[in-house]
């Protein structure tokens, strides 16, 4: 009998039995597929699942990596399949070779699909098997005409060697005088001036796609271009292989890095004009065994939206949170891993309470919005500006409300609890996963808990869920099951489920067939009640301690969650991948 794939994904040592139990009671309770499930909770990649269905129908394999997904240029293959078709139906045109057309496509078992094909084009076909995101990119490199990426950086470039390493070509890849105006071509002359649209031409694309971080790294046979977008990694034409060095040399120019050093990581950063907004960004060059790899974080902050309202706050959270900054003194700590909106969260915050009566000073590392009316200092350790220096400083600068961007040490956590004590606000953030879990930290950092107990005023944490794509979201009913979880989970009252409306992503050309778009802050909020208090003193255990700050009827991360998928805000998928469940 053949093998199934997930006896092959097993075999192949790309899937453990453990793993396979968790996702068939995922699958049951999401009504979706085994594979679904599988690729849902991140237990195999949709490479690994593209090669055992390689195996499974003996269909070859077409993917970056091996070099396949790569359509041929001088065929007119787009003539023969045009975009509409290939984006509907998820097919990309390879090439051609006598009376046969090779194709790529998710699921080539599809006969529906071969056999209209083959009409359409009176070519026998000949199907390759792609994952999905590949194929997806690889439709974007082929045909959009828009996209002014894959135009400009898979271009060829002429006399590469002259321009690599070599000083004279500098002034061919530019200099750092004037700010980068992307909504102008840069006229530079000579091959250099090649880097220089191509680099123009990728900063452009993610500002466009909103993007947060843009990867670049050369691999033994390829080079990956990836850019981050709500959070997740998806992969974009990268330039050939030739040009990624002048490429990181011009970026190097442009953030004043020196290019003739490859062999330490250097940091640094320069801003761009695009659309009439001035973007910094942030610069990271590392070396890797194969060569530098380049990271670039987009810090489009200064228009962000820091409206209050807009985050994701559920009301009484919001109530919660503004009514413990509105306190005189005491500690409040948001919790949440990097990337959870944390920042965001306080810099708006300290928006919404901002008045001119009271002093307000940050210190941040590195201050990411600027906010008017607001002292904000950056940390330089290097210099001795740490965080904890730093907050010593700010007492004789009388301050009423402190941000402080991260307790890391028990420097830091002193110092925030003696400027609590002494009559500030002071606000920070924490690596915890959840909101009591600041506690224990805190004590662990050598706090003395009755200290802690008395000045500690509210303890949050956050995630970010991403929003579905408004465009292509279908509404659809939930398994009684998954009713009945989220019944018991959302902490919501019975008369609630009459309204709710569940929605499943799609995607569509509007979210580059990601089927979300945006993404909403969910949070926990929990106000330093006595019986929390009474439990510090005791014991630093975090069940107890949850216990006492549940007392009061506030809800988790997940119940949060849970609120906006019943809403049809974010999908059930969304909230099992972001939050946990606490049985
Ligand atoms: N409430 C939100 N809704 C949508 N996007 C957000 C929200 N909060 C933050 N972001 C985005 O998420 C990214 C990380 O946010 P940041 O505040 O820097 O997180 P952290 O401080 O926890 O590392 C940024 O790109 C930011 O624009
Ligand atoms: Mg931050
Ligand atoms: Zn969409």
């Amino acid at each position: 009998m053949p093998k199934t794939l997930v006896e092959i994904l097993i075999e192949q040592g790309k899937l453990t039995q453990e793993n396979l139990q968790k996702a068939e009671l995922h699958s049951r309770q999401n009504d979706s597929s085994l594979i679904e499930s599988l690729l849902a909770l991140g237990f195999v990649k949709e490479e690994d699942v593209a090669i055992a269905s390689s195996k499974q129908l003996s269909v070859p394999y077409a993917s970056f990596e091996n070099g396949i997904l790569n359509s041929e240029k001088d065929q007119n293959l787009n003539d023969i399949i045009d975009e509409k078709f290939a984006r509907e139906n998820l097919v990309l045109p390879l090439f051609m070779e006598e009376d046969s057309l090779a194709i790529a496509a998710i699921d080539p078992s599809n006969v529906l699909l071969l056999d209209n094909l083959k009409m359409m084009t009176g070519l026998e076909i000949q199907p390759f098997i792609a994952p999905k995101s590949q194929l997806l990119a690889a439709l974007d490199k082929f045909y959009s005409k828009k996209d002014q990426l894959s135009d400009v950086v898979s271009e060829k470039v002429n006399e590469l060697n002259e321009v690599e390493d070599s000083d004279s070509s500098l002034d061919n890849i530019g200099s750092a005088g004037d700010k980068l105006d992307l909504d102008k071509e840069t006229l530079v002359g000579g091959a250099g001036s090649h880097y220089v649209r191509m680099v123009n031409a990728i900063l452009r694309q993610a500002m466009t796609e909103r993007v947060s971080d843009i990867h670049l790294e050369l691999f033994d046979e390829r080079v990956s271009l990836r850019f981050r977008i709500d959070g997740s990694l998806y992969e974009r034409t990268p330039p050939p292989r030739e040009a990624v060095s002048a490429i990181i040399s011009r970026i190097k120019i442009l953030s004043r890095l020196d290019i003739a050093e490859k062999r330490l990581p250097q940091d640094g950063s320069f801003a761009v004009k695009f659309h009439n907004r001035t973007i910094e960004l942030r610069v990271s060059v590392c070396p890797t065994v194969f060569g530098e790899k380049l990271v670039l974080r987009i810090l489009d902050k200064g228009t962000g939206d820091l409206n209050i309202d807009k985050l994701g706050f559920e009301p009484r959270q919001k109530r919660d949170f503004l009514e413990a900054c509105a306190m005189p003194h005491g500690l409040i700590f948001l919790t949440g891993p990097t990337g959870s909106g944390k920042t965001t969260t306080l810099n708006a915050v300290l928006t919404t309470i901002k008045t001119p009566e009271l002093n307000y000073m940050t210190l941040e590392d590195p201050v990411e919005y600027k906010l008017a009316g607001i002292s904000q200092v950056q940390v330089k350790p290097q210099i001795g500006l740490t965080f904890a220096a730093g907050l010593r400083s700010f007492l004789r600068q009388d301050p009423d409300v402190i941000l402080v961007g991260e307790v890391r040490d028990s420097e830091t956590a002193e110092s925030c609890l003696k400027a609590a004590m002494t009559g500030h606000l002071v606000l920070s953030t924490l690596h915890t996963n959840e909101a009591i879990g600041a506690i224990p930290r805190m004590i662990d950092m050598g706090v003395e808990p009755f200290l802690l107990a008395s000045s500690l005023a509210l303890v949050a944490a956050q995630r970010l869920v991403r929003v579905l794509c408004p465009h292509c979201k279908v509404p659809y009913i939930p398994t009684q099951e998954e009713l009945d979880l989220i019944y018991k989970e959302a902490m919501l009252p019975e008369s609630d489920r009459q309204t709710w409306t569940f929605f499943k992503p799609v995607g569509c050309p509007k979210c580059n067939n990601i089927g979300y778009q945006g993404r909403k802050a969910i949070y926990e909020v929990f106000k330093i009640n006595d019986a929390t208090r009474n439990t510090i003193y005791k014991t630093k255990d975090l069940i107890e301690l949850r216990k006492a700050a549940t007392s009061g009827g506030a809800w988790n991360l997940r119940a949060s969650a849970w609120r906006k998928a019943v809403r049809g805000i974010t999908s059930i998928e969304e909230v099992m991948s972001v939050t946990m469940s606490e049985e």
